[in-house]
This record gives C-alpha cells, sequence and structure tokens, in this order.
C-alpha cells in the first residue's frame, strides 16, 4: 500500500519531467520505511556474534529450530511496584532472536491503577496499542511548532496507534489494573523516557543547560535530578 502509492507519486514526477526529483523522491521513500526488508525466509538472529551490522548476523538457516521463533511470558504480569507504577515487557529481537529483519517487536503493559506508563518516544518505531483490561488515557503530541496533543480515552478492545518518533504517554485513568498489548515497527524499536534523558543522563546534562531551556531556576533542576539519587 505505501510503496504502490509512493510509486504512483514517483510515476507523477516522472511525467513532469523532474527525472532529478524522481531520484530524490525514491531515495526519501527508501530512508521513511522502517527496518530493512528481508531478503530471504529468516535470519535468526546470532546473539553472540561479534560482527557488528545493521540489524544482527543470520545463524546458519540450516540449524534454525522452532524455538527460535518462539518466546512465552506475555501471559505474566510485569511488576508494576515502581515510582511510575507500570511495566512494559517488550519481546525485542533480543528475547526472541527469530524477529532479526523481520522489522516488528511486540510488548505487554502493565499499570497499576492509576499507574503512568511515562513520555516516551521509540526511534525506530510506530506503535500500535490495544487495550485488554481496564481505562487508558493515551495521547501522543505531534513535533514542533504546533505540538499538538492528541489524547483519547480506551477501552479493552479498543486501539491507538503513536507515529514513529513522536512523544507519547499511556495513564490508567481506573481505579483497577490495566492491560494492554503494542505491537511495533520495528525488531528493536529503541526508547528515550524524556525525563530520564533530561535528568538522569550519564554524565549529566549542566545545570546551566537544562535551566535555560526550560526556564527555572538552578534548584528546581537539581530537585529533579535529584529525585534519581534515592
Ligand atoms: C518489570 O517486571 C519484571 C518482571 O516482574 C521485573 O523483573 C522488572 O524489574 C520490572 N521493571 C520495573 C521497571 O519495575
Amino acid at each position: 500500500m505505501h510503496k504502490s502509492n509512493s510509486t504512483i507519486h514517483i510515476r507523477k514526477i516522472m511525467a513532469k519531467g523532474g527525472f532529478v526529483l524522481a531520484i530524490l523522491a525514491l531515495v526519501a521513500v527508501h530512508s521513511l520505511a522502517g527496518d530493512p526488508s528481508p531478503v530471504q525466509d529468516f535470519c535468526v538472529a546470532d546473539l553472540n556474534s561479534e560482527i557488528f551490522v545493521n540489524g544482527l548476523p543470520c545463524k546458519n538457516p540450516k540449524l534454525a529450530t522452532p524455538d527460535d521463533f518462539f518466546f512465552s511470558g506475555l501471559d505474566k504480569p510485569g511488576n508494576t511496584n515502581n515510582k511510575v507504577g507500570s511495566n512494559v515487557t517488550l519481546v525485542n529481537v533480543a528475547r526472541l532472536p527469530g524477529l532479526n529483519t523481520f522489522g516488528i517487536s511486540i510488548a505487554r503493559l502493565d499499570y497499576a491503577p492509576y499507574g503512568l506508563n511515562p513520555p516516551h518516544t521509540h526511534p525506530r518505531g510506530t506503535e500500535v496499542l490495544t487495550v485488554i483490561e481496564g481505562t487508558l488515557l493515551v495521547g501522543f503530541i505531534s513535533s514542533s511548532p504546533n505540538n499538538k496533543l492528541f489524547l483519547k480515552t480506551l477501552h479493552p478492545g479498543d486501539v491507538f496507534t503513536f507515529p514513529v518518533g513522536l512523544i507519547h504517554f499511556q495513564f490508567n485513568a481506573g481505579d483497577s489494573p490495566a492491560v494492554a498489548i503494542a505491537g511495533l515497527s520495528s525488531q528493536n524499536p529503541g526508547l528515550i523516557v524524556i525525563a530520564d534523558a533530561l535528568f538522569d543522563s550519564n554524565p549529566p546534562i549542566p545545570d546551566d543547560v537544562l535551566e535555560k531551556a526550560l526556564q527555572v531556576d538552578k534548584e528546581i533542576i537539581e530537585a529533579l535530578k535529584a529525585q534519581y539519587k534515592v
């Protein structure tokens, strides 16, 4: 669908004689894609390989077994007894080697009553989430300068999608636990939790930088950083 639309678009550009533009568009289409497509049936990740490539090297396909494509445990809730009251059990290529080159992963999300999966982004993955149990208030924020918040309350069976790279969150708006399952468009979507990146980086971001960025006094920055020291 995505590819054929792009192809039609490129043909239109070429019809106008914009050959160079068409080449540029091709390059753009390529770089907009998610993980690269497989060029073989499978490429079970060799997690112990010392070779560094984009993705992971394949183990010998003749040695692949059903267990390489298998993970068990998403029936078990993650422990939400932490300061935000949520837990994400991510099944990415590191936990399911058969996912290597497939461009997808899956996660179970557990929320204590009023628990929060705090504002975060996945640099490499668009996400689609469905609620299994409970009520979630979910949202994402579009890029600057609009910073538009797309907010929605979800109930069991409801599905919501978060665009790649955009900051998003889920909040359990009810007084009972909530559970969701999410799919992500990368074998290794990555995770940046906004507060952790700003206030718990290693080494720390200098206070001067955060004071100016957030337009607050040093005391507030120090208090925000101090929460991570306890
Ligand atoms: C999430 O749950 C797992 C399994 O109970 C636990 O090992 C892990 O420490 C929890 N993570 C957080 C951040 O609480």
